[in-house]
């Protein structure tokens, strides 16, 4: 009898010694969740830790970027540095091209032989390198959709070296880009492949440089303060593939890694703008079309888009005289001439009409103005001139306190133009982790 209950109490024992390291070692994250800053310079900026010993890595986000590319030239030191070797199942991932690269400097990261390279570009102020693809560990936090939940690591992340003369124009302590495209290696997908999780993440950028805002990879909910879910209040759209890429340096016959959206008109005040609709399509060059991007801190349109927006815009407002304008804008006014709103300054509302008229991407006053100082508000477009490669690029200013879920599995953007609308903000998710 004895010896039968110190048996079964040895195996009670052993059971929840198994079972807690069970539970330890087969934790699922549903979702991983990164702050996401806005700099003084308008860059969105995210923080990761990655190499070993693990160190902090500050990368400005860019949303249609392949994928992530930091600086190996100046402090890159790490015992868990991998240069992805030539025909390797990362170099097959990373990249069609079989070449192969050689370094005549002392090895070192960035630098060795017998590697694929890839092509990182800073999208700011376009300019591009080579570099070699390579891993090493990454650690991020996860996300239960309300709170942050314990940091998770992936240790053969694919990520591209820099050099430090790519950094030019990054905003300070920077040392390289987040790719959220949609290729294999970006963010989104090498996550969705370390913990598998659906292809898809989501992005709510802060208009304060104050308070964070976050981008979710993985799976909702998406909770903000004060308990409001709003994974339930996403308008669908479908996304499109620009056929031709848009990348700095590219082969040809690859696709564009960034996301473009179908606009069909651009209503304001209920007036339908007059367009030319040819440019709204993306034609067989890779021309035209509509798309999504952190990387310019406002909406450019065409030329002519532009032009007609704005006299558009002008006859609405009537009476409201301009003022001097205040550069990078034209169309300027003083802000006493607007009431003041939940939704920013009191202004007719842009929209973007999408597949149908019932689905429209809703610009109100806090997206589409810019206040310049305490009686100057600008209409926060620019001209984006003639034959720009795409006619309308919808820019951080407008998609701050929205929030975009990109679905890459079902290449649809689930939307919601506003928070403001919901009586939050994307800088109110919860970042206090539960005791
Ligand atoms: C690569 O190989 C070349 C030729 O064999 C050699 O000169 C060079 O030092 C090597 N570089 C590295 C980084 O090992
Ligand atoms: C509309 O835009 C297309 C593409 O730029 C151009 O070829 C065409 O001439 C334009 N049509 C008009 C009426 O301006
Ligand atoms: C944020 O989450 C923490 C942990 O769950 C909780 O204690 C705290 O009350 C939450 N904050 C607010 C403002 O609800």
């Amino acid at each position: 009898m004895g010896a039968s209950t110190s048996l079964s109490f040895f195996s009670f024992i052993l059971f929840l010694l198994l079972s807690t390291a069970i539970a330890a070692t087969s934790f699922r994250p549903k979702a991983l969740l990164l702050p996401v800053t806005k700099d003084p310079s308008l860059q969105h900026i995210i923080q990761l830790r990655q190499r070993t010993p693990l160190v902090p890595v500050k990368l400005t986000v860019d949303l249609g970027g392949q994928f992530m590319w930091v600086d190996c030239n100046r402090a890159y030191f790490s015992s868990t540095y991998k240069p992805a070797r030539c025909r390797s199942s990362q170099c097959s991932l990373a990249s069609k091209s079989t070449s192969c690269g050689q370094c005549f400097s002392p090895p070192r990261p960035g630098c060795n032989n017998n590697t694929c390279g890839l092509f990182p570009g800073n999208t700011i102020i376009h300019l591009s390198t080579s570099g070699e693809v390579a891993s090493d560990v990454v650690s991020v936090s996860s996300t239960n959709g309300f709170n942050p939940t314990s940091p998770v690591s992936v240790p053969n992340f694919l990520f591209v070296c820099g050099t430090t003369f790519l950094l030019d124009g990054l905003a300070g302590g920077v040392t390289g880009m987040a790719g959220f495209g949609r290729t294999g290696i970006s963010l989104p997908s090498q996550f969705a492949a370390a913990f598998s999780f659906n292809r898809k993440f989501a992005i709510c950028l802060s208009s304060s440089t104050k308070f964070p805002g976050v981008i979710f990879s993985g799976n909702g909910p998406y909770n903000f303060l004060p308990n409001i879910d709003l994974t339930k209040s996403l308008t669908y759209t479908p996304l499109f593939i620009n056929p031709v890429s848009t990348a700095g340096v590219f082969s040809a016959g690859e696709k564009s890694a960034e996301y473009f959206i179908g606009v069909k008109s651009i209503v304001i005040n209920s007036k339908t703008v007059p367009l030319n609709t040819t440019l709204l399509k993306i034609n067989s060059k890779g021309i035209g079309g509509t798309k999504i991007s952190t990387v310019n801190p406002y909406t450019v349109l065409e030329s002519s888009i532009y032009k007609a927006v704005l006299k558009t815009l002008t006859t609405e407002l009537g009476k409201i005289p301009r003022v001097p304008a205040v550069a990078p804008f034209e169309a300027c006014f003083n802000a006493n001439n607007f009431g003041s709103t939940r939704l920013g300054p009191g202004m007719p509302s842009i929209d973007l009409i999408l597949q149908n008229k019932n689905v429209i991407w809703r610009i109100f006053g806090a997206n589409s103005m810019v206040q310049m100082n305490e009686k100057v508000l600008c209409l926060g477009f620019v001209d984006g001139g003639v034959e720009p490669r795409t006619s309308i690029v919808i820019g951080a200013h407008q998609i701050e306190d929205t929030l975009l879920e990109f679905d890459l599995a079902t290449s649809r953007l689930g939307f919601i133009s506003t928070l403001l609308g919901r009586m939050t903000t994307c800088s109110n998710f919860n970042f206090t982790a539960k005791p």
